[in-house]
């Protein structure tokens, strides 16, 4: 590393710029001479949204002989950016047979219609895009700081063969459904009795899905789902008046509904109204 000018771009750009120079083409890195002359050449306005995104997502790879194109989502908080790498299989020297970057372009300002067709994972606050029929699993295993598994199941889980259950989830979205492999784990503890989960490794994302990871060594506390909202059409609560409470209270005759009286002051009496009421019908 060298002058202070070059130091800085560098730091500007950070990992994500020496990952592509390390996979850059010989004759591309040639043509920069160094990674400084590299972060020289990509600072500016069309690719600082890719050196500085806060996550990546590969799309689809089209090949064609030698010659191979991924379309890269670059996510920042200034707005997404779709660019694409061009790639070359290398012949001969040290790099015979791998894939190298010969060209990086930014070709669409937002996400481009090639990854709106793909499906979107959500899990916390982000999301990532997916090839249709990819394992939930590996996806979620790509989203930096979040995990399928919770605690000690992050080093110690089966590896993705629906064995273990600790991959569970709760899914919401376009997916398959599940086969007897899933089915079999799902049916036992501490998974049985809901049909909430599902094992990331066993599922298959078809569409858009949103994912909640609950807590539990398997994910397997599930919190209650509904809750009474506070909108106009939530029910009103019910006034019950100290004399309710203690029994006194007489009601006038007919209001609970055609031919039932209204006393009620104990419980026996209250069992007497609703078979009354059941009676009637
Ligand atoms: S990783 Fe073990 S069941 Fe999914």
């Amino acid at each position: 590393m060298t002058g202070s000018t070059d130091d800085s771009a560098i730091a500007a750009t950070g990992e994500t710029l020496r990952t592509v120079f390390d996979f850059a083409a010989p004759t591309f890195r040639s043509k920069y001479g160094s990674l400084e002359g590299f972060a020289m050449a990509l600072s500016g306005p069309i690719y600082e949204r890719l050196l500085e995104a806060t996550s990546i997502d590969r799309g689809p790879i089209e090949r064609d002989g030698d010659r191979a194109t991924v379309t890269v989502l670059a996510r920042h908080p200034a707005g997404d950016r779709t660019y694409e790498f061009v790639l070359k299989k290398q012949h001969g020297g040290k790099y015979a047979g791998c894939w190298m970057t010969v060209s990086i372009d930014l070709v669409y300002d937002g996400v481009s219609p090639s990854f709106r067709r793909m499906p979107t994972v959500r899990f916390g606050d982000r999301e990532r895009t997916c090839d249709q029929g990819e394992r939930l699993r590996d996806v979620l295993l790509r989203i930096d700081g979040y995990s399928p598994y919770n605690e000690l199941a992050q080093v110690a889980n089966c590896g993705g063969n629906g064995l273990c259950g600790t991959c569970a989830v709760e899914v919401e979205g376009e997916t398959d459904e599940p086969g007897p492999r899933e089915q079999a784990r799902l049916s036992l503890p501490p998974h049985e009795g809901t049909d909430r989960l599902r094992l990331s490794c066993q599922t298959v994302v078809r569409g858009d899905v949103e994912v909640t990871k609950h807590d539990g060594l398997w994910g397997q506390h599930i919190q209650e789902r509904t809750e009474i909202e506070d909108t106009d059409d939530a029910p009103e609560p019910i006034d019950v008046t100290q004399a309710e409470y203690d029994g006194s209270y007489e009601y006038e005759t007919g209001s609970l509904g055609s031919g039932v009286e209204g006393h009620a002051s104990t419980t026996d009496e209250t069992t007497d109204r609703t078979q009354g009421v059941s009676d009637d019908q």
